[in-house]
């Protein structure tokens, strides 16, 4: 082939209109065919379609007679036809196991109990005009997606095509629906939809044996993620912005050992440490200065760990680090020796507080007397702890969140929780009422807990927690060990 000069002449279609290829029917005839048959299997784990089933008993028993409906929901949209990644409704995965967008579950009542019918929306294959022209959902976009069969079997319920539902509106009129699914059903009742997403928080309290894998794969996994980030920390230091280096290289492999960062990961260094929800991470990993790492891998079904540690970026802890580490620490160890069935939930948070407020006291800096601090009237202390120090974990990082004061924190523990156990102090660089050594100083210790039958099991327990071990970790990381 010869290249000539370009010469001025235009093609005789220029100046037409862009083709919509939808209408080319020449288009839609080449694309629609040859094309081999593609069978994708749905990624589900296994166990997932038991464990489905027997969450949609339970809650089926908790309100008979009432048509029930929930949704997986769809990503929002960033800009134009841009949407963000999207993760399906946690309670709608607690009930069926499938992460499909825009999937809706219908459990509709019959004398004793309910039928439960999965609609899904049908992916767009050879032959359907959305294969080639929606970006959302054809897999000429997004790749070949399993089809309604395929998730039949491997979640072991009923399956329809999601257009199918449009035939059930008017049963659906008045139905129960949770907030996920408000939309799908006439005449919702606010209030009922409140009281269902109660209903499933209460039921999510209480893990199961295959809900209790999950959790312990997604902590196995974030501790690994903790040693990835140890790694990185020369790397960071040296080359500035490190927060959002080791923010990064967590949630890289959070992405590719499990669906991705549970929460928005928190790395903060010196200053930035005390900062409750340090997300922004842009800044410098200081050589000198305690790292707060908290970081949680959400495994592929979605369960997450929620995991904080505070390290020595150097390999040692400064005096002012060790001391505010050692006293977080004692009220950790503290708060994990409340937890037990039959406990009441708030046990464990004024265990920790006790030690916490005494620890600060010591060092002068409660304006008051230790029983005046923890006095309901008092709290004093908590200017430098003015937040939670534990939370149900499961699907969603803080777990069942629509259960209400006497279901949650006014009610004892049980075997089956799961929680995080996560004291903290925290001294802001700018806080002119602690020492300067304090300042700048912010230290977390969270652990995830399971609660047995006789006690409690630390499921993040391989990350050392005492300031030795912390330090003998780190260096083993930084290649730096005796
Ligand atoms: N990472 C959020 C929390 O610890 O609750
Ligand atoms: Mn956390
Ligand atoms: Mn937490």
């Amino acid at each position: 082939m010869t290249v000539g000069p370009r010469t001025s002449v235009r093609p005789p279609y220029a100046g037409t209109r862009y083709p919509r290829l939808a209408e080319v029917p020449a288009f839609t005839d080449m694309i629609g065919q040859g094309w081999q048959e593609q069978t994708v299997l749905p990624d589900v784990e296994p166990g997932t379609a038991e464990a489905a089933a027997s969450h949609r008993a339970r809650l089926s028993a908790s309100h008979p007679g009432r048509t029930l409906l929930f949704a997986a929901g769809t990503a929002p949209t960033r800009n134009d036809d841009a949407q963000y990644a999207f993760r399906a409704d946690s309670g709608f995965v607690w009930l069926t196991g499938c992460q499909a967008e825009g999937a809706v579950l219908v459990m509709s009542a019959r004398p004793g109990g309910h039928d439960a019918v999965l609609y899904i929306p049908e992916p767009f294959r050879p032959g359907d005009s959305g294969f080639f022209s929606d970006a959302a959902h054809g897999e000429l976009w997004v790749g070949p997606s399993a089809g309604l069969a395929e998730w039949a079997v491997a979640l072991q319920i009923t399956v329809e095509p999601l257009s199918a539902l449009k035939g059930r509106r008017s049963e659906l009129r008045g139905a129960h629906a949770a907030r996920s699914a408000t939309d799908l059903a006439h005449e919702v009742d606010a209030e009922l939809s409140a009281e269902l997403e109660r209903s499933v928080s209460i039921l999510r309290m209480m893990k199961d044996d295959w809900e209790i894998g999950q959790l312990r794969s997604a902590v196995d996994a974030t501790v690994g993620g903790f040693d990835a980030v140890a790694r990185e920390v020369p790397r960071a230091i040296a080359e500035g912005l490190g927060e959002r280096w080791l923010q990064g290289t967590f949630d890289r492999h959070a992405r590719t050992f499990g669906n991705g960062p549970g929460y928005s990961t928190i790395v903060g260094s010196g200053p930035h440490a005390p900062i409750l929800h340090w997300v922004r991470c842009d800044g410098d990993v200081l050589p000198d200065a305690a790292l707060l790492l908290d970081m949680g891998v959400e495994a592929r079904s979605l369960y997450t760990a929620d995991v904080t540690r505070t390290i020595p970026a150097s390999g040692a802890f400064s005096p002012a680090q060790r001391a505010v580490h050692d006293l977080v620490e004692r009220a950790h160890r503290a708060g994990l020796e409340q937890i037990r069935p039959g406990v009441e939930y708030l046990d464990f948070h004024f265990a920790a507080m006790e030690v916490i407020a005494g620890g600060l006291h010591d060092w002068g800096l409660l304006p008051v007397s230790v029983d005046e601090a923890l006095s309901p009237h008092g709290q004093q202390h908590r200017r430098y702890l003015a937040c939670g120090i534990g939370h149900h974990l499961g699907l969603d990082v803080h777990d069942c969140s629509q259960a209400h004061y006497e279901d949650y924190m006014g009610a004892p523990l049980q075997a089956g929780v799961v929680m995080t156990v996560e004291p903290g102090l925290y001294f802001h660089a700018h806080d002119l009422t602690v020492p300067p050594e304090l300042r700048g100083v912010g230290v977390r210790l969270e652990d995830d807990v399971l609660v047995t039958p006789h006690g409690s099991e630390v499921l993040s327990e391989a990350l050392p927690i005492d300031a030795d071990g912390v330090e003998r970790w780190v260096r083993e990381r930084l290649g730096t060990a005796a």
